[in-house]
C-alpha cells in the first residue's frame, strides 16, 4: 500500500480541495462557474501555471456523508499521476469519519494488483488537517480496512495457474504468521476423510483440496462468529462443463473465501473483542477422468447425502461440509457464509448487489447496515418453502441442483447444514467483480464482503452471548 500521512504543514504539491470546504476567493469563483463541481466523485482540474500549487483538483463531495468522502478520495487518487504527491486540504474541524472515508477511498481507488506490471503509486498522499493527532486513529482504521480489501482483491485477481488450493492455504498461513494471536490449521489428504463434498469436487484436479481454519480468539471473548467462504480456485463446471463465456472469469470463484480470511485478519489487526473463525473449503472444480459425475451420491461431514445432479453446482457441495463442521465441532453463536454461488444473483439483483438469506431479521438488518456503511449492497431474498419439493432425491437426502429460482434454491440447499445457530448466507457472485473502475471499486476483483464483515464484527460486543 502507498503512504498516507497526516500533517498540519501545507506544501507546494498538487492540492486536492474537497468542494464544500472553505475555499479562497479565486477557488470559490471557479467552483461557482463550474456546473456540478460538487457532485459526488466528480473531479475538476485547474492548472495554475507559474503558481503554487501548480495544479488544484476540486473533489465533489455530494452530501458530505462518509460514502461521499470515500468516493472523493477514490476519484482524486485516479486523477493524479502515480509519482505525484497529493495534498488534500481539509476544512478546519473536519469530522473523523470524513477523514476515515477519504483515506479509505484513496487506498481503495489507488489499489493495484500486487503482481501487476505497473507498481503501486510512489507519491505519498498528505492529509492537511489542523490537529493531526486527532485523526491518527481514523487513519489507522481506514488502513486496516483497506488492507483487508487489498488482500481479498489480490487473492481473487491471482490467476488460477498459481492459485491452487495448496497455494491459497499457504497464503493464509503466511498472513496469519505476521499477526500475533491468530492460529491456523490446514487439512489435506486423509484429514479430509469426512469432507465428502470437498473430496468429490476436488477429485478432478491434479491440485488436491485443502480445508483451512483460521482463528482469532482474544482473551475474554465469549461470542463466537464463524465465517465460511467458498474457495473454488477455478470453476470449469466439471463434467457438466461451462460454456466458454461463462468460464472466463472463474478464477474469482474463491472470492467468498478471500473475504472471510481478510476480515478475520482485519479483526486481529483491530484487536476486536470477539472470537472469529474463518473456514475455507478450497478445491479446483476440474474436468478429468477422476472428476465426480452427475448421479454420484456424496456423503457430507454431517453424515447426510446429496445426489449430484450438475457438477457445476459445486459450491454448495463444498460449503455443506464446512457448515457441517462448524456446527458439529465449533458450536458457534453465529455463522455467516459468503459465496460466489449462483449466476442467478446477477439476474435477480444486478451487478452490484449481493443476495442475503437469513431466517433472522435482526441479523439480516445488522448485516445490511454494515454493508450500506461499506458501500457494499445486499438485498434480502426469501427462503421460500414453495420449492422444497424440488430438492427431492430418490436415492439421497437431496439433489444438488434442483429446478427453481437459482439463488433461492442454493440457499435452501445450504439451510440444512447450519444446524441450530443464527445464520446468514450471502451470495456475492455479482458484486465480486467490476468490469471497469468505478469510484472505490477498481477494475477486476472488488474484495466484496471484507469491509462489510469488518464493519459488522466491529459493532459486536464480544463479551455478550447474543450480538446484533
Ligand atoms: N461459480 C458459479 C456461479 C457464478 C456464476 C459465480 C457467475 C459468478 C459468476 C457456480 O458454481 C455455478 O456454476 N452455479 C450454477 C448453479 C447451477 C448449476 C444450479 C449456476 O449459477 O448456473
Ligand atoms: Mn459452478
Ligand atoms: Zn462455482
Amino acid at each position: 500500500m502507498f503512504h498516507i500521512r497526516l500533517t498540519d504543514v501545507p506544501g507546494t504539491s498538487t492540492r486536492v480541495v474537497p468542494v464544500g470546504s472553505e475555499l479562497d476567493a479565486e477557488m470559490s469563483a471557479l467552483v461557482t462557474a463550474t456546473d456540478g463541481a460538487d457532485a459526488r466523485g466528480r473531479i475538476t482540474v485547474f492548472p495554475r501555471p507559474l503558481r503554487s500549487p501548480a495544479r488544484v483538483l476540486l473533489a465533489g463531495l455530494g452530501d458530505g456523508a462518509e460514502a461521499d468522502w470515500r468516493a472523493a478520495g477514490a476519484a482524486a487518487v485516479r486523477e493524479a499521476a502515480d509519482d505525484e504527491v497529493l495534498e488534500v486540504q481539509l476544512p478546519a474541524g473536519v469530522a473523523t469519519e470524513s477523514v476515515r472515508g477519504l483515506a479509505e477511498g484513496l487506498w481503495l481507488g489507488g489499489y493495484r494488483y500486487r503482481d501487476a506490471p505497473k507498481p503501486v503509486r510512489s507519491g505519498e498522499v498528505r492529509l492537511i488537517v489542523d490537529n493531526p493527532p486527532a485523526y491518527a486513529e481514523s487513519l489507522a482504521r481506514a488502513q486496516i480496512t483497506a488492507r483487508a480489501a487489498w488482500l481479498a482483491r489480490d487473492l481473487t485477481n491471482t490467476p488460477s495457474s498459481l492459485k491452487n488450493p495448496e497455494w491459497f492455504a499457504a497464503q493464509i498461513v503466511a498472513e496469519a504468521a505476521t499477526r500475533p494471536g491468530l492460529t491456523v490449521s490446514v487439512r489435506a489428504g486423509d484429514e479430509l476423510a469426512r469432507f465428502g463434498g470437498l473430496l468429490a469436487v476436488g477429485g478432478g484436479s491434479v491440485s488436491s483440496p485443502r480445508f483451512v481454519e483460521l482463528s482469532w480468539q482474544p482473551p475474554g471473548a465469549t461470542l463466537h462468529v464463524v465465517l465460511v467462504g467458498k474457495g473454488i480456485t477455478f470453476d470449469t463446471g466439471g463434467i457438466s462443463i461451462k460454456p466458454r463465456d461463462g468460464m472466463k472469469l472463474m478464477k474469482k470463484d474463491m472470492g467468498g473465501a478471500a473475504a472471510v480470511v481478510a476480515a478475520t485478519l482485519g479483526a486481529a489487526d483491530l484487536d476486536l473483542p470477539v472470537r472469529v473463525t474463518a473456514l475455507t473449503p478450497l478445491a479446483e472444480n476440474a474436468v478429468s477422468g477422476s472428476a465426480f459425475r452427475p448421479g454420484d451420491v456424496i456423503t457430507h461431514y454431517d453424515g447426510s447425502t446429496s445426489e449430484n445432479t450438475n457438477s457445476d453446482a459445486e459450491g454448495r457441495i463444498v460449503l455443506a461440509d464446512a457448515l457441517g463442521y462448524a456446527a458439529d465441532v465449533l458450536h458457534p453463536d453465529l455463522v455467516i457464509n459468503l459465496a460466489t454461488l449462483t449466476g442467478a444473483n446477477a439476474v435477480a439483483l444486478g451487478k452490484r448487489t449481493a443476495a442475503l438469506f437469513s431466517p433472522d431479521d435482526q441479523l439480516a438488518a445488522a448485516l445490511t447496515a454494515a454493508g450500506a456503511a461499506a458501500g457494499e449492497l445486499m438485498w434480502r431474498l426469501p427462503l421460500s418453502d414453495d420449492y422444497l419439493d424440488n430438492l427431492h432425491s430418490d436415492i439421497a437426502d437431496r439433489i444438488s441442483a434442483p429446478a427453481g429460482p437459482g439463488s433461492v434454491m442454493a440457499a435452501l440447499f445450504l439451510r440444512d447444514f447450519f444446524g441450530d445457530v443464527r445464520w446468514a448466507h450471502l451470495d456475492m457472485s455479482a458484486p465480486s467483480w467490476a468490469e471497469s473502475h468505478d469510484l472505490e471499486l477498481a477494475k477486476g476483483a472488488t474484495g466484496w464482503g471484507a469491509r462489510t464483515l469488518l464493519n459488522y464484527l466491529s459493532a459486536l460486543d464480544g463479551g455478550q452471548q447474543s450480538g446484533t
